[in-house]
Order: structure tokens, then C-alpha cells, then sequence
């Protein structure tokens, strides 16, 4: 996909709302604002490194949790949740989040969402790239389904001085049924994300295939093999010294805290993305323990 970007949000937007529809990301990640747009224009593409590392410089260093809540209205008969309580992101870091729906009745009913973030003089900081806000949505007798929310909080939050104590920043929806059933857009087209081992073969090739292969060095090392392998270990790959200085072993437990927070997990390491919601991470983390490894 080579498209040209503007600076302009509106477009970033877009096209980085195509990318994720196309590449059936329904999975909770999250990425720089600009990786995001490398991402979808470098998929089975090489030679990058050099922007991959020069996006990672506009994150900023300073670190918001973000929390979710939800709400339905009085008498509708929907249970709705956020997926994951809360996560923390650097500001400028995109995160992609699930809430789950159900119809609870027996008949489909239109819902319409609301949004609300506070602190109040957070709201004009707090950027969503694709959701389901104050779109028709409807939902089948039963049915249940998990519907993404992708942000970032724009890292110039950094510089309004009215905003310097902020650390946590809340998110809260709330389903009200439909003014206008006609116009919905069917709730199902998010479904079909079930928690599998094999679901972790398909996120590898999408969510780190941009970045790792099997066999051999991309931007990132290669990962055959790498439970049970030494942190930083791979010859002739350029880690950071954070990584080759780790002493760590990857195992379910590390892999699990390394991707869902690297550089939390280990300071001073380069990989961009993170993996926020568990479910996704344990399946990606199955999938990397059944490679037999070749060297
Ligand atoms: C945008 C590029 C990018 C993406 C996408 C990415 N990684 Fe990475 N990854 C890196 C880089 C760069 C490093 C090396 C970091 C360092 O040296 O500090 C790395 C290192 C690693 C390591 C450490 C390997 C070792 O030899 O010590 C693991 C494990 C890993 N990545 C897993 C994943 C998984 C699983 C995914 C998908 C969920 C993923 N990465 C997605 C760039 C990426």
C-alpha cells in the first residue's frame, strides 16, 4: 500500500483506519501514531530500519494510564464492558482497545454510543483513529461481539500547562438504543476474533511480521526458536544494549511482560509496539513456543 500522507490527521486517520480493516487487525495492539502509517506501507517490503528507529523519537517519554468504563441506558437490555480495565500508553503511542456487547433479548436491537473523557481538558488531546462512537450499531438476538477502539493521546498534551498533573485519563461509553435503526451498521462485522493458538500464527504474520521474520534478521531479529533462547542473543543482529545487556531468558513469563510493555519491561530497548490485551498476547506467545527453531 504506498500512499502518500500528509501531515494531517484527518488523512492518517483514514488510511490508518484502512490498514487495520484490511489486514484484519482486530487485535489489541498498539503502535507509534507514525509507525502505524509504516506499518501499512512497508508490510512484506524491506529496508525501513533506519524510520523505524526514527519514529520511536516521537513518543514522548511521559506515561498516562488510560482507564475505561461503560454504561448502558436504563432499560436497554445490552451488557456492555470494557475488554481490558485500563492500560498505560506513552503520550503519542497508539493503542488499540476492545469493549465487548451483548444483546441480552431476543429481538436485534440498534444501539448508539456516547463518549465522554475526563478530565474535561483532556478531551481535545485524546485522539481516536477508528471506533464505534456515535455510529448505528446493531446487534443480534444473543449476539455478542468485541468492537475496537483505537487512540493516542497527542503528546502536545506535554505542553499545556493546565494538563501537567494529568496521569490518568478516563474513557467512558455509554449505549443508548437507536434514534435511527435504519441507518445501522451490523455490530457483527467485528466478530469472528476468537482466542486461539492458531489465532497467535495469524497475529504473528500480521501485528510482527512488518518487522520479524522466522529465518532471518528484518528490523527486528529473527524469532524461530526464540522461547527458551538468550535475550539479545541472535549473531550479527544490531540490538540495543539495554537487550544484549538483558541476562534475561525468554520464556512464556518474559515474552508475556516484554510485549506488553518492552520498554517498560526492559528500559532502553527499541521495539515500538506493544501488545496490550492478554488474550492476544498469550495466543502469540503459543504460536512462538510450537516453532521447532533451527539455530
Ligand atoms: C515495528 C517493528 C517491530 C514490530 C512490529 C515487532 N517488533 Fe519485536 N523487535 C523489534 C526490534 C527493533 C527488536 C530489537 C529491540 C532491541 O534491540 O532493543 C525486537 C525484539 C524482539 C524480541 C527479542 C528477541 C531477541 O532475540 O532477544 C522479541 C521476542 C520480539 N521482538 C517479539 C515480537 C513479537 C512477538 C511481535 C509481534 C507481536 C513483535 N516483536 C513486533 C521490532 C519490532
Amino acid at each position: 500500500m504506498r500512499v502518500q500522507l500528509n501531515s494531517r490527521l484527518g488523512k492518517l486517520a483514514t488510511v490508518a483506519g484502512l490498514c487495520l480493516v484490511l489486514a484484519g487487525m482486530f487485535t489489541a495492539v498498539s503502535y507509534s501514531v507514525t509507525l502505524y502509517r509504516l506499518f501499512c506501507q512497508v508490510t512484506g517490503a524491506g529496508g525501513y530500519t533506519a524510520r523505524a528507529a526514527a519514529d520511536t523519537a516521537t513518543q514522548s517519554h511521559r506515561v498516562v494510564t488510560v482507564a475505561f468504563s461503560t454504561n448502558v441506558a436504563p432499560g436497554m437490555p445490552w451488557h456492555f464492558e470494557p475488554v481490558q480495565s485500563s492500560v498505560q500508553v506513552h503520550l503519542g503511542q497508539e493503542a488499540l482497545v476492545f469493549f465487548r456487547a451483548e444483546n441480552l433479548s431476543d429481538k436485534p436491537i440498534v444501539g448508539h454510543a456516547t463518549f465522554n473523557v475526563t478530565p474535561d481538558r483532556v478531551g481535545p488531546y485524546f485522539k481516536k483513529i477508528q471506533c464505534f462512537c456515535f455510529t448505528e450499531e446493531r446487534l443480534g438476538a444473543h449476539q455478542s461481539v468485541e468492537m475496537p477502539v483505537d487512540f493516542f493521546v497527542d503528546p502536545r498534551l506535554a505542553k499545556d500547562r493546565n494538563a501537567e498533573d494529568v496521569d490518568h485519563i478516563e474513557l467512558s461509553y455509554t449505549f443508548f438504543p437507536s434514534r435511527d435503526p435504519q441507518g445501522a451498521a451490523d455490530l457483527a462485522r467485528f466478530d469472528g476474533v476468537k482466542p486461539s493458538a492458531a489465532a497467535g500464527e495469524k497475529l504473528f504474520a500480521t501485528v510482527c511480521g512488518a518487522c520479524h521474520a522466522l529465518d532471518r534478521s528484518k528490523v527486528g531479529p529473527p524469532l524461530d526458536g526464540v522461547v527458551g533462547r538468550a535475550a539479545g542473543s541472535v549473531n550479527g543482529y544490531p540490538y540495543s544494549a539495554a537487550l544484549a545487556h538483558a541476562h534475561i531468558v525468554w520464556s512464556a513469563a518474559t515474552l508475556d511482560k516484554w510485549l506488553a510493555n518492552p520498554r517498560g519491561f526492559i528500559p532502553g530497548a527499541t521495539m515500538p509496539l506493544s501488545v496490550p490485551d492478554e488474550v492476544r498476547r498469550r495466543d502469540i506467545i503459543a504460536y512462538l513456543a510450537s516453532l521447532k527453531g533451527h539455530g
